[in-house]
């Protein structure tokens, strides 16, 4: 069997690898030499920092937390990223005689996630070199990894397709956003976009492979296990969100007052939580999916969707 067929007659591996192919794009041309982070512009799109209804900063301090929470996201996602690596190159591994194009398209997926991985620690340098203050985040990949990679490998891939359709809805984001982002910032989401297109179709292939011959029991228990790592990661996001306000009253000098200080962790917990959790779990190709597995699936995550919205 040499032939990428279509597997379930919207995505094929020869399809994907093709695409991916053309894709293919270098570390150099996004950052470094004379591409760096401009610190006079936001990072992130406001529909993820969502510090613009914030009215008791002023502009630079809701430029600063913008970009706090810019250099959080290059930070968590070099942590998804070191999960899903393994997990592509395992659910490789055990048929590596076969079809061809299904060996190649993931063993490029994986390849392309080490590199998203160094792309992301780049970033970070950047950020690090213009930014005053220590900012700190959760961590450490490794012992994140083992969380999450200790579940079912059906409830690991839905994380992961969550993951990736999550990341077409934070490009398609910022494009929408009128103010002037960062174009360095814009342009990782925007590479990173562009090859996350194959692993989203890629990864809705691995979902379907891991569920094959699963009993309904059996399929639920995994969705069980997904929203649990879905709680796992929120878990992380609220200590993220007190280290951006720790790092936030550093880096401006401000001191917020009680009832600031409240509003801000209400404010930041839902952005967080919308970045990271939301917009995978109400993608309409994740809850395709979820569907397609079981339609009481989808309800489940669409019912506990608005918390993270
Ligand atoms: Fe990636
Ligand atoms: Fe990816």
């Amino acid at each position: 069997m040499t032939k990428g067929r279509e597997v379930n007659g919207r995505y094929s591996y020869q399809a994907t690898l093709a695409a991916a192919q053309k894709v293919n794009w270098q570390i150099e041309d996004i950052i470094g030499g004379d591409k760096r982070l401009d610190f006079s512009k936001p990072f992130m799109p406001e529909s993820l920092a969502r510090v613009e209804g914030m009215d008791f900063l002023n502009a630079d301090e809701k430029r600063t937390l913008n970009q706090i929470r810019g250099n959080a996201y290059l930070s968590i996602f070099g942590l998804v990223e070191e999960f899903i690596l393994p997990f592509v190159m395992d659910h490789a591994r055990p048929q590596l005689q076969g079809d061809d194009y299904r060996v190649r398209a993931l063993l490029q997926f994986a390849s392309e996630e080490a590199k998203h991985i160094h792309l992301f620690k780049r970033f970070r340098e950047e950020f690090e070199r213009g930014f005053d203050q220590a900012c700190a985040v959760i961590g450490p990949p490794e012992a994140i990894a083992k969380e999450v990679l200790g579940h079912d490998p059906l409830a690991v891939a839905l994380t992961i397709l969550h993951i990736e359709w999550m990341t077409q809805r934070h490009y398609l984001d910022s494009v929408k956003d009128d103010r002037q982002l960062d174009p360095q910032f814009k342009s990782l989401l925007k590479h990173h976009w562009m090859e996350e297109a194959q692993h989203a179709k890629l990864d809705t292939l691995m979902v379907e492979a891991l569920a094959e011959g699963r009993s309904q029991e059996e399929i639920e228990k995994a969705v069980g296990e997904y929203i649990e790592i879905g709680g796992f990661l929120d878990g992380g996001l609220k200590q993220q969100m007190e280290f951006d306000l720790d790092a936030f009253e550093r880096a401006t000098g401000r001191k917020l007052t009680a009832s600031e200080r409240e509003k801000f962790v209400e404010v930041q917990t839902q952005a967080n939580r919308w970045t990271y959790l939301g917009t995978g779990m109400t993608h309409p190709n994740f809850l395709a999916t979820l569907e397609q597995l079981q339609p009481s699936a989808r309800e489940r995550v669409e019912q506990i969707a608005p918390v993270f919205c």
